[in-house]
């Protein structure tokens, strides 16, 4: 299922607007066809600091348009270099809440010439719904997303 959206990605990727309309539909794409993606987003590091900034993304406004490194999922993942699949949010200690309704998540980082420059973000408001088969959906789209940053 996930992968008939492969040749849809791709084709968005290759379109001649900016890159922000470009990430900005493949969070539309993926919200809209993934019935347990309820918000999808880009973070990329901020500059030269220590912190991630909010890119495009679909779904509810979020407060956090900065996250610092090591805080929350988001900023672990900047740190780490590992996709990071939380099945239940309440079981987190280091997680930041964005909305009341989301029971999971899932983070892939963004790896450009092998340094890891951000990450796309998933919350879901279905416990447990991510598997393998969603990381390497998303890490296919991170490659792609990448070839044009
Ligand atoms: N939950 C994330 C913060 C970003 S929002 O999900 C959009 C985290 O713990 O890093």
């Amino acid at each position: 299922m996930l992968s008939s959206l492969l040749p849809k990605v791709t084709n968005i990727l290759d379109k001649e607007v900016t890159v922000d309309q470009r990430l900005q539909e493949i969070c539309e794409l993926l919200k809209e066809n993934i019935p347990y993606y309820d918000w999808v987003g880009f973070y990329f590091r901020n500059g030269d600091k220590e912190e991630l900034k909010l890119g495009p993304y679909a779904g509810e406004p979020t407060d956090h348009t900065i996250i610092p490194f090591g805080k929350g999922i988001c900023g672990q993942v900047a740190v780490s270099n590992q996709n990071f699949v939380v099945p239940d949010v309440k079981a987190q200690d280091n997680y930041i809440a964005c909305s009341l309704t989301v029971k999971s998540e899932i983070v892939i980082p963004l790896f450009k010439n092998g340094v890891n420059i951000g990450q796309i973000d998933i919350d879901s408001n279905t416990i447990d719904p991510f598997n393998s088969e969603d990381e390497e959906f998303l890490e296919f789209v991170n490659q792609e997303v990448a070839k044009i940053l």
